[in-house]
């Protein structure tokens, strides 16, 4: 056990992103001769040496199917898989491992929310609150869900620099609304929302909160329990997991409510032909096989993130916003976008008389990857009067030199096109 002092000395440490980089093969590459330079964190992240390791290990030593077989295998997959789950509980201070259920991914678990716990609590004339920041996996859902039900989805506005309007979100919950549903850090923006207060208000109504939060779990501390939303949802390609793992939280009494999502095997405690009594939590919400790979590689993921401390990444994640937001600022024909005072490592822009695609293009010819499009955030591209942006996306690994990359390939945007 380490000590608090040993702790509190470890959290002022600055990030040595030197050892960091070392840990990540795939940063070695050269792209068109050039060394890469990473910065589509929000997309997806890279994967440390530790996790593909884990991975690989999985199917030389352990694989099984779990909760299924007394053989040694199965046991040891099963094992690992509920070690895991596990290791996600404590990473959100969940109060209970049967408050986890593994999923494909954050737009599963929204899926997950709305068939089940929206099918059941939402009917004609309800509302639903959502922000113009969404991703489109928190906008279809419940659209979806609405037409169904003869809802109606309500959104919150935001400012010019991308923050919520509070005072109209307050007006916006009412004796209809059953859910509130938002972003914690926006994928197209980087603004942080203030889900606590969001909560808080939700909460002196009644009103759950579900809180996506793919984009925050590798770049900030989360303590779902301190937040006291009812659904929380992230995806483990996003913290520097597999794809197709990702976690919905919720709180074991809404889960225990909930009817099942999907069918089939594990999710039963036993099947006639005319009748089926569910599994207990969490196992009700996990038909079929799941991707123990993928939860037992999530598990080392948040094990690496855990190691370097969240703390430090967002120290150092946030000093690279800083450094790059002065040095974006200072190239003519820069326009950022979205400026909220709480922003997490996120840089979105356009550039005068070229194309977002055109300079994700050029870009990439200098080893520079970034997204650009509309981030799957259609309405608030529209909110915001651009058809897309270009965004650089920051994680633990990356550089001031990374930083001076981009800028000084943005010169070479400019130069072709002027
Ligand atoms: N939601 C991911 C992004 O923002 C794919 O790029």
């Amino acid at each position: 056990m380490t000590s608090g002092t040993a702790i509190s000395a470890q959290r002022t440490t600055p990030l040595d992103v030197a050892a960091v980089r070392q840990d990540f093969p795939i940063l070695r590459q050269r792209v068109h001769g050039k060394p890469l330079v990473y910065l589509d964190n929000a997309a997806t992240t890279q994967k440390p040496q530790a996790v593909i390791d884990r991975l690989v290990r999985y199917y030389t030593e352990d694989n099984g199917n779990v909760h299924r077989g007394v053989h040694w295998l199965s046991e040891r997959a099963t094992d690992a898989y509920e070690a895991a789950r596990d290791i996600v509980r404590r990473f959100l201070n969940a109060a209970e491992s049967r408050e986890i259920v593994f999923v494909r991914g954050t737009t599963e678990a929204i899926n997950l929310v709305a068939q089940t716990y929206g099918r059941t609590h939402v009917g004609a004339g309800d509302e639903i609150v959502i922000s113009t920041l969404e991703h489109h996996s928190n906008i279809v859902p419940w659209q979806l869900l609405c037409e169904e039900k003869g809802a109606r989805l309500r959104v919150i506005p935001i400012s010019d620099s991308g923050e919520l309007d509070l005072d109209a979100y307050q007006k916006l919950l009412g004796d209809r609304t059953r859910l509130v549903s938002v972003v914690h850090v926006s994928n197209a923006l980087g603004t942080i929302n203030p889900v606590d207060e969001i909560i808080r208000l939700a909460h002196r109504r009644g009103i759950p909160v579900l809180v996506d939060g793919a984009q925050a779990v590798a770049h900030m501390k989360v303590d779902v329990q301190a937040l006291g939303c009812d659904f929380y949802a992230l995806s483990g390609h996003k913290m520097l997991g597999p794809t197709g793992i990702g976690v919905l939280y919720a709180t074991s009494s809404l889960l225990e409510a909930m009817p099942p999502y999907q069918s089939g095997g594990d999710m039963i405690r036993s099947v006639t032909f005319e009748q089926t009594l569910f599994n207990t939590l969490p196992y009700k919400f996990e038909a079929g096989t799941p991707d123990i790979s993928g939860a037992i590689v999530l598990g080392t993921a948040i094990g690496y993130l855990t190691q370097v401390g969240l703390d430090r990444i967002a120290a150092h994640e946030h000093e690279l916003l800083e450094y790059g937001t002065d040095a974006l600022s200072r190239i003519p024909g820069v326009r950022l976008m979205g400026t909220a005072k709480q922003k997490a490592g996120i840089l979105s822009f356009v550039v005068d008389g070229v194309h977002p695609h055109d300079i994700g293009t050029i870009l990439d010819r200098e080893g520079v990857a970034i997204r650009t499009g509309h981030h799957c955030c259609q309405p608030l591209m529209h909110r915001l009067a651009v058809p897309a942006t270009a965004r650089a996306s920051l994680a633990l690994y990356n550089t001031r030199d990374e930083i001076d990359a981009l800028a000084a390939a943005l010169g070479n945007v400019r130069e072709v096109f002027a």
